[in-house]
């Protein structure tokens, strides 16, 4: 596996492969690597010939109050992982290559981020679309896997590409949970063991607004109702919002019969969490369901 930190580099390994007629499969990330992760670039590595993954902690989607400064890394771990998943190539760039001196250009999806996490986040989304659009023209993927645990940088990241012509297809890849139900998350680890429990929390919202949703729900926000009841319950949770929204605007939803994303946020401690649920059975696949 090579480990590259310079974008001239990076650019000059792509356009090899490419030259050689290899098809690129690209996971961008932030390290701390976990299973979410390597399940991305496993299916890099089965749908690609050449897996490149970034590890770089973005500073400009990071609010001035945020964890920037205490994210968590271990770069020799990751790499130890990504060896585990026939990774290629790394890219690693720090800071002050990504961004130097007299940067000044952004990438902004506008109505897609307004709401949910981009309501308590403001400037997050800006800062992932333009490191991403970075990555993209620095890694010249064919293919770039994100999960669907941050549903809305995807959707995003979606709108940015069509919207700016880029020549990369996007694979959205199912959340990985562990065991318990808990959403995989390189933040889970800042949870002691207490946080930890009550975290399920927001996994067992969905589970529940999810039922709500195949037996009696008659309107998006019955939804949210349930998910929210459940979270309440727990002292620990600081709800930041649940939302039931249309899965492809994320507008508010008005109706259980087109695709409905139910998103949390809520801090555990001092831990902020997200985690959602796509619903789209129509009103006669729920009766079915119910049968
Ligand atoms: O999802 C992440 O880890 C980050 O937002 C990403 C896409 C790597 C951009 O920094």
């Amino acid at each position: 596996m090579e480990i590259i930190n310079s974008a001239r580099e990076m650019t000059l390994y792509s356009e090899a492969a490419r030259m050689r007629g290899a098809r690129i499969g690209f996971v961008p990330t932030m390290g701390f690597l976990h299973e979410g992760h390597l399940s991305l670039m496993r299916e890099a590595r089965r749908r690609a010939d050449v897996v490149i993954a970034s590890v770089f902690v973005n500073p400009t989607q990071f609010g001035p109050n945020e964890d920037l400064a205490k994210y968590p890394r271990n770069f020799e771990r990751d790499c130890a992982m990504m060896e585990t998943v026939a990774v290629d190539a790394v890219y690693a760039p720090d800071a002050a290559e990504m961004y130097p001196p007299g940067a000044q250009t952004w990438v902004e999806v506008t109505e897609l981020t307004r709401g949910l996490c981009g309501r308590s986040r403001p400037g997050h989304f800006r800062g992932v679309t333009t490191v991403v659009a970075k990555l993209f023209n620095i890694t010249k993927p064919h293919l770039a896997f994100f999960g669907e645990k941050d549903f809305q940088q995807l959707r995003a990241i979606e709108r940015m590409v069509a919207d700016l012509n880029f020549d990369v297809e996007i694979v959205p890849m199912p959340i990985v949970r562990e065991a318990d139900g808990l959403a995989m998350s390189s933040r889970n680890a800042y949870l002691d063991p207490h946080e930890r429990k009550q975290a399920l929390a927001l996994s067992r919202a969905l589970m529940v607004a999810r039922e709500k949703y195949l037996w009696d729900a008659r309107t998006p926000a019955d939804l949210a109702a349930a998910a929210r009841a459940v979270l309440e319950q727990n002292e620990a949770v600081k709800i930041e919002y649940v939302e039931a929204v249309d899965a492809e605007t994320l507008e508010a939803a008005v109706s259980l019969e087109r695709p409905i994303l139910l998103a949390i946020a809520a801090r555990v401690g001092n831990t902020r969490l997200i985690d959602n649920i796509v619903l789209r059975a129509s009103a006669v696949s729920r009766e079915r369901l119910r049968a």
